[in-house]
């Protein structure tokens, strides 16, 4: 007897070093409030291409590029680039409603600093038939019955995960200011065969 998981949702999760010189330059930045929710964003939304965090920036690209094609398996013709990251800050009660990111095929998170009780991420099954439009209940949650995923960041942490995945923040529940950066990666390259296939 087998069970056949298929098409799974994968999230990438690591962890690199943060220099303190980087962390001073991100609690430094420019932060301007959230026009839909709560929070504070950097007004630069290009923050890794800072020469202050190429360090930072390289990391990532080499964990993403671990992901992409040695997991994942994505042909090495196609490459991915980042198109924006920026800083999420968010103090007492600040956290993020259910959202994906659009325009963008790969996305990810980096922890730069995470209180306790800051925040956990969780994400959501895209379909949910079984699970959420006909509830059962279950006897203990696992892969095969959940339609929702949460992970307790802490600092350094990063995260890769699809871009049209459903995720949200949970809000600060401590007194300290938490802050993180979102990215977002497209592709490029030979997408496809012939006679359908398309070169950007
Ligand atoms: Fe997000």
């Amino acid at each position: 007897m087998k069970t056949h998981n298929i098409f799974a949702d994968t999230i990438f999760e690591t962890n690199v070093l943060l220099m303190d010189s980087e962390y001073n330059f991100i609690k430094n930045t420019k932060y301007i409030p959230y026009l839909s929710k709560g929070g504070n964003e950097s007004d630069d939304k290009q923050i890794l291409n800072h020469i202050e965090l190429k360090s930072l920036k390289i990391k990532i690209i080499n964990q993403l590029t671990i992901y992409v094609y040695n997991i994942l398996k994505v042909d090495p013709k196609i490459k991915f680039y980042m198109t924006g990251s920026w800083v999420n800050k968010y103090t007492s009660k600040d956290g993020a409603g259910v959202h994906c990111h659009p325009y963008s095929y790969m996305s990810g998170v980096y922890y730069v600093d995470v209180p306790n009780n800051s925040g956990d991420i969780h994400f959501y099954k895209r379909s949910s038939y079984l699970a959420g439009g006909s509830p059962l209940m279950y006897s203990e949650a696992n892969s095969f019955n959940s339609n929702k995923y949460h992970i307790k960041p802490k600092k350094g942490d990063l995260l890769f995960f699809s871009s049209d995945m459903l995720h949200s923040v949970n809000p600060n529940l401590s007194d300290k200011e938490r802050y993180s950066i979102a990215f977002n990666f497209f592709i490029k390259g030979d997408l496809g065969q012939e006679p359908y296939g398309v070169s950007i």
